[in-house]
């Protein structure tokens, strides 16, 4: 009886945390017709303040600094959302944002969400275990496969599941860690914290390797 009343409780703390800590942009009407109508002009005025990391394109030359090149806008708009209230927390990042108008950030992420995605060149293959996770998951661990969201070529789905292909390795690698460890923990419901928390370090690096690789 008293370890029933303990998970429920340790249930009850974990789901009001996730719910206080995750993001708080909701995709009303409104919010998705301002990403939807932003202008990439206005946007790459604006980019000239980030191009020193994020690259003129949104092709990054460091790997610690996350391409943003043909990334999904409400994903984009979504992340400069959560970092400015602090649902995100990355001190350089937080910074930047934190001069953001929502009409500059629905600009920006037009302009980077139109620009060529990145390239990669196509040289080792995945191990099978690798593969049968992105595929199918694991019903052991109740994994579902990363593609039923992140598609099937990980190139992201609607509204703001972000697309991994050809993203810098190094930066899937530190965030999927950061997940797992809660403390990027912007994501609904927690879903990807639950994902990554059940993953071991050798998989972690594979798969950001797998989608780095990704075209
Ligand atoms: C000094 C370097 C630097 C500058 C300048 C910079 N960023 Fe970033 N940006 C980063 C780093 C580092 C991260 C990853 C932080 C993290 O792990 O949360 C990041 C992450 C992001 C992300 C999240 C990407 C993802 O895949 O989740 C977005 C969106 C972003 N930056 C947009 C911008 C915009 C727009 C500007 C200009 C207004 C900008 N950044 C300026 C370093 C920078
Ligand atoms: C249930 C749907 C779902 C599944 C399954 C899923 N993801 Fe995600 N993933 C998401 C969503 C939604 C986000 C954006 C969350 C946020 O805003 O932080 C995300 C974010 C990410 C990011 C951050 C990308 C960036 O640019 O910062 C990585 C990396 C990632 N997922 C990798 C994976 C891998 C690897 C798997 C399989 C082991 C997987 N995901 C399975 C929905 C999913």
């Amino acid at each position: 009886m008293r370890g029933r009343l303990a998970i429920v409780l340790c249930l009850f703390i974990a789901g009001v945390g996730q719910t206080a800590l995750a993001t708080r942009v909701a995709w009303d009407p409104e919010t998705l017709a301002l990403v939807e109508r932003g202008d990439p002009k206005r946007g790459q005025e604006l980019a000239s303040a980030c191009s020193s990391c994020h690259g003129r394109e949104g092709i990054s030359a460091n790997p610690a600094f996350p391409h943003l090149a043909g990334q999904l806008a409400t994903y984009l708009y979504r992340q400069l959302r959560d970092y400015q209230d602090g649902s995100r927390q990355n001190s350089l990042m937080q910074g930047f944002a934190a001069g953001l108008s929502d009409q500059d950030m629905a600009d920006l992420a037009a302009w980077y969400s139109r620009q060529r995605p990145p390239e990669p060149n196509l040289t080792t293959k995945a191990s099978e275990p690798i593969l049968e996770l992105v595929r199918r998951g694991d019903s052991k661990r109740i994994l579902p496969p990363c593609q039923v969201c992140h598609g099937e070529s990980g190139q992201g789905e609607k509204i703001d599941t972000p697309r991994l292909a050809g993203q810098s390795q190094a930066y899937l690698e530190q965030t999927l860690k950061a997940y797992r460890d809660s403390s990027r923990h912007n994501d609904i419901y927690g879903r990807m914290r639950e994902i990554a928390g059940q993953l071991s370090e050798e998989e972690i690096k594979q798969l950001a390797a797998y989608y780095a690789r990704l075209r």
